[in-house]
């Protein structure tokens, strides 16, 4: 079983007022293994920042399914789509988005203090 499989993904962006749709993944399928590095390449809009939202859980396809270790992310439900995420997924924005306020050291640190790990097991992991 591959670590991720991308089946049949397709964005329609479409205006709250019907209006103009753009289509901007058609049929997008694609898997990737355990200790793969994939980089994504295209043209400006040609649906990067679309497919990378959809495979970090911030956005939902119109049809087709990520499976994540075999599990379909698009049918999680929201309530529970920001702990999943926390658990599983690391994304580097464009922008970083990163809180200013904090020192990189603790914007790291943030999520394991929010699953209640040690100080200890926060300093082994970032010394990886
Ligand atoms: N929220 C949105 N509502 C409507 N259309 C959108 C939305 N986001 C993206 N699009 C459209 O979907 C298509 C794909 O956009 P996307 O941002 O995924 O491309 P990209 O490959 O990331 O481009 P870039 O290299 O400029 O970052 C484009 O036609 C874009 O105008
Ligand atoms: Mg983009």
């Amino acid at each position: 079983m591959p670590l991720l499989a991308v089946n049949n993904l397709k964005k329609i962006y479409a205006s709250r007022f019907g209006g103009n749709q753009v289509q901007a993944l058609s049929n997008v399928t694609f898997s990737v293994e355990k200790g793969e590095y994939v980089a994504i390449m295209g043209e400006s809009g040609s649906g990067k920042t679309t497919l990378l939202n959809i495979l970090a859980a911030l956005d939902k396809p119109t049809s087709g399914e990520v499976l994540l270790q075999g599990k379909n992310i698009v049918a999680i439900k929201e309530s529970e789509i920001t702990v999943f995420r926390r658990d599983n997924l690391g994304f580097v924005f464009q922008d970083f988005n990163l809180l200013d306020t904090f020192s990189i050291k603790d914007n790291i640190f943030l999520p394991l203090v929010l699953i209640r790990k040690s100080y200890e097991e926060m300093e082994k992991r970032l010394n990886l």
